[in-house]
């Protein structure tokens, strides 16, 4: 987009020239005001007049500044703004953020256009700007009134606003061009032919680790979905809060009673203190059962091994057998297991069940064989086959499919999940190590409990077992920006002082952890936990697209330095907003630059369009500055599809971060999955239930590239035979070379209706006749179901190659072993 500007430019100018001509005057008025329109949500408008009659609205509803206070939806409101001047000519904008008048939100721009981070106040201090000021009511040209403030400024102040606003409605014009509007936009186009020509002797060095994952538990991916246990609310821990997902959500969500028996939740003598609830089953006769009905039904396979297990005790009565059975909806038994619970005192029981019959749909059943009352925790029900064969492991399918991408690192545990939804959610590592009883499970920010069964230790393992570098994430010391639970201050922050020097000795716990050698205390709680090695943790994300206000910056710099003061060699990753650009994005960097963060984490989640017309993003920075991770992006266009075009726009922009890899040093999808039935954001890298996957074309693309990641990139002059600028930005291409295997990569990428004929010149690249392994995918662009084919083959220093319209295509030489097949 960049390179576009100019032309944007250009536009615009001619566009504003109506402005000033009508404002030869020095001075104009400028009108100031928000309006109801979608709950208070459009933020501060702005218009203009020469004469103070005649009013002229800048931009449809076009938004200077919103709101950014509350949760995301019906929150970020603005009522009543008011716009001032400062001395100096700076502006200061503040307005109420609510109809009950209580909190005021303040914030400073220089330019109208760029707004600092927002501050949020009590409407009663005595700070901030005079909000009594009179109010005006001005009639626009097009007939319609509004309230607000009239400000008399130098006409260049108008000027500005109008062709800012106006660029950035050519921006958004251009970012939501969609391909259903190929048919007219490319009308009449021919085939494309052009001439890449490498450059091998200026290939540069590009990060190793470019291409990674996100994985979050959002869209129930780790309990219910990665984590392989089949149990849901194994530890009767759910609790009413839940209401907002389940109606009936609460200690016995997903418990069912039969034949007669009862449960009744108790808190007395619990397991753990910080497993607080139990089950008591009062069963009056033999028969009398309490069954968990897992995500949905539990899905079990004929001839397959299982590890039950269950925490118990009698009350009253002397030591008793329980069959813990797998029971299919007609009643069958296919499978139990038989333990004795303990006439006294909480006993952990664990027994294998072999499946004798498949079904996808069973439950598990706790079957007492005599009348009594029996106490009953944590049962539990995992495959023997999980990933690696792991204890308290991962569901053997989700993990490969993750595997498969060959993600060089994982970030977890969020995203949101990472700082939560208010102070008291914010993850604590400490929270998901230990015995799975003894972890404090968790509401999480997406509406359903973390049993935190998937914790760090597991988080870890899975890293070190498909060769990822981890990536945590601890939160900076504030909650999400978005949290419902904020009151004023909104995002507020841990208390400076013993809480939140408690919080920076946690995140030096979590590298000793990681790191430490068995002689150090944190060490020695993952040696004891069964991993003695360290994990050799290299990155550490230090927030999550936080608001950057005086509260994160404090507590961000105060976990920074402790973390730099005492492992030097760990690579901080710090935050610059949820966009590619405004206040959080712009302050952020400045913040992080001034800190001398050494790589900094960027979300995005864009229209197609914008992939297109922003491939040039990383060209501009500042390759001496922070590095970039960029933590989050994806695709959206309209309805939130996975389809040709989403992963197509992502491939091309994916050759461009690529290109950028000298600054731009981790990428990674978000987000990673979803189960069916349970998925509060869309589009997802992937979809899954119980017993299958759904692999969407934006995995497939991802994973090509995660497959044929280079560590060198290799420049070339690509020469088009049509000067279309629309034509040549929808066309890609990249060239990496990997040091081990010693292969060349070839990545083209077509996002137009026409074939497009590469004529390649590799020089010395590759020999004639090297042999190639291909990867190929193609569909029409709202193609939800294409998949890669592969293909072998041979290329030569001179290779022409025909790749079809809206594809990608891989092509990897096995250059190490030159004109052999
Ligand atoms: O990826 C989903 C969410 O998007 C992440 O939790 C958050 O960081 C972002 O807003």
């Amino acid at each position: 987009m960049r390179k576009t500007l100019l032309c944007a430019m250009l536009a615009v100018s001619a566009a504003t020239g109506a402005a000033a001509s009508e404002s030869r005057q020095d001075s104009l008025y400028l009108f100031s005001y928000t309006t109801s329109a979608a709950n208070n949500t459009t933020g501060l408008h702005l218009a203009w007049s020469a004469d103070g009659q005649r009013w002229q609205k800048i931009g449809v509803e076009f938004a200077f500044v919103k709101s950014d206070y509350g949760p995301w939806g019906s929150g970020k409101r603005m009522y009543d703004p008011v716009l001032e001047r400062m001395p100096g000519g700076a502006w200061a904008c503040s307005w109420l953020v609510g109809k009950d008048g209580k909190t005021m939100a303040l914030t400073e721009s220089r330019d109208l256009l760029l707004w600092k981070p927002q501050d949020y106040v009590s409407s009663r201090a005595k700070m901030g700007p005079n909000r009594s000021v009179p109010r005006d009511t001005v009639t626009f040209t097009d007939g319609s009134r509004a309230v607000g403030r009239i400000l008399r400024v130098e006409s260049r102040v108008v000027e500005d606003a109008i062709a800012g606003c106006e660029l950035a409605q050519y921006r958004a014009a251009k970012n939501a061009e969609l391909m259903k509007d190929d048919p007219a936009r490319f009308k009449g186009l021919k085939d494309v032919s052009v001439t890449v020509t490498a450059q091998p002797s200026a290939g540069k060095a590009i990060s190793p680790d470019l291409f990674g994952v996100f994985f979050e538990d959002i869209n129930y991916a780790a309990d219910g979905g990665l984590y392989a246990e089949l149990v849901q609310n194994r530890d009767f821990e759910y609790t009413t809060e839940g209401r907002k997902r389940h109606k009936d959500w609460g200690p016995t969500y997903a418990w069912r009673t039969s034949g007669g028996a009862s449960v009744e939740i108790k808190t007395d003598n619990p397991i753990h203190a910080n497993n607080a609830h139990y089950a008591l089953l009062t069963v009056s006769e033999a028969g009398g059962a309490l069954a968990n009905t897992g995500y949905g039904g539990i899905a079990v396979e004929h001839g397959k091994k299982y590890r039950v297990s269950v925490f118990g005790k009698m009350v009253g009565g002397d030591n008793r057998r329980v069959r813990l059975a797998l029971r299919c909806k007609d009643g069958r038994t296919i499978g139990s297991a038989a333990v004795t619970l303990p006439k006294s005192g909480w006993r952990r029981l664990e027994a294998t069940i072999k499946a004798t019959a498949s079904d996808p749909e069973a439950e598990l059943a706790v079957i007492p064989e005599e009348a009594g009352q029996y106490a009953i925790d944590m049962l539990s029900l995992f495959p023997y086959d999980t990933f690696k064969g792991r204890e308290n492991g991962l569901r053997r399918d989700l993990a490969q499919a993750i595997a498969d991408l060959k993600p060089r690192f994982v970030r977890f545990p969020g995203g949101c999940v990472a700082h939560g939804n208010g102070l008291a959610n914010i993850y604590r590592w400490k929270n998901t190590v230990g015995p799975l009883h003894e972890r404090k499970g968790m509401y999480n920010i997406w509406n359903y409990r973390q049993s935190m069964g998937l914790g760090f230790y597991e988080y870890f393992q899975f890293c070190e077992d498909i060769g990822a570098e981890p990536l945590p994430v601890v939160a900076a010391g504030v909650p999400c920006q978005n949290s419902s639970l904020g009151g004023d201050g909104q995002q507020g922050g841990l208390p400076l002082g013993e809480e939140m020097d408690e919080y920076i000795q946690d995140v030096l716990d979590l590298i000793e952890w990681a790191n430490g050698d068995k002689s150090t205390t944190w060490g020695r709680v993952r040696a004891e936990a069964g991993h003695p090695e360290p994990f050799g943790l290299k990155y550490l994300g230090i927030g999550n697209e936080d608001l950057i206000s005086e509260v994160f910056k404090e507590r961000f710099k105060l976990i920074y330095d402790a973390v730099k003061a005492r492992y030097p060699d760990i690579t901080v990753i710090g935050t610059a907003g949820p966009f590619y650009e405004g206040s959080d994005y712009e302050y952020g960097w400045q913040f992080a630059k001034e800190l001398g963060v050494p790589m900094v984490d960027e979300h995005y989640y864009c229209p197609p369009g914008w992939f297109i017309h922003n491939r040039d993003f990383y060209d501009a920075y500042d390759r001496r500055g922070p590095k970039v991770y960029l933590g989050e992006y994806a695709s959206h266009a309209p309805g939130r599809p996975n389809n040709m075009e989403t992963a197509l726009t992502l491939a091309l922009y994916m050759t461009e971060l690529e290109r950028n890899a000298d600054v731009v040093s981790l990428a990674s999808y978000a987000p990673l999955m979803a189960r069916r039935g349970d998925t509060q954001w869309t589009p997802d890298m992937m979809y899954f239930d119980n017993t299958s996957i759904r692999f969407t074309t934006d995995y497939y693309v991802q994973r090509m590239f995660g497959q044929n990641a280079g560590d060198t990139y290799i420049p070339a002059t690509v020469a088009p035979d049509n000067a279309r600028e629309d034509v040549c930005l929808r066309i890609g291409q990249s060239i990496v070379r990997d040091k081990e295997t010693g292969d060349v990569i070839i990545k083209l990428v077509n996002l137009l209706p026409v074939r497009v004929d590469y004529k390649l010149d590799l020089g010395s690249l590759v020999a004639d006749g090297t042999p190639t392994q291909e990867e190929h995918i193609t569909g029409t662009p709202s193609d939800s179901r294409a998949k890669p084919l592969k293909a072998e083959g041979t290329i030569n220093k001179n290779h022409t190659i025909g790749v079809e319209p809206y594809s990608f295509t891989v092509i990897r030489a096995k250059a190490g072993s030159k004109g052999k097949k």
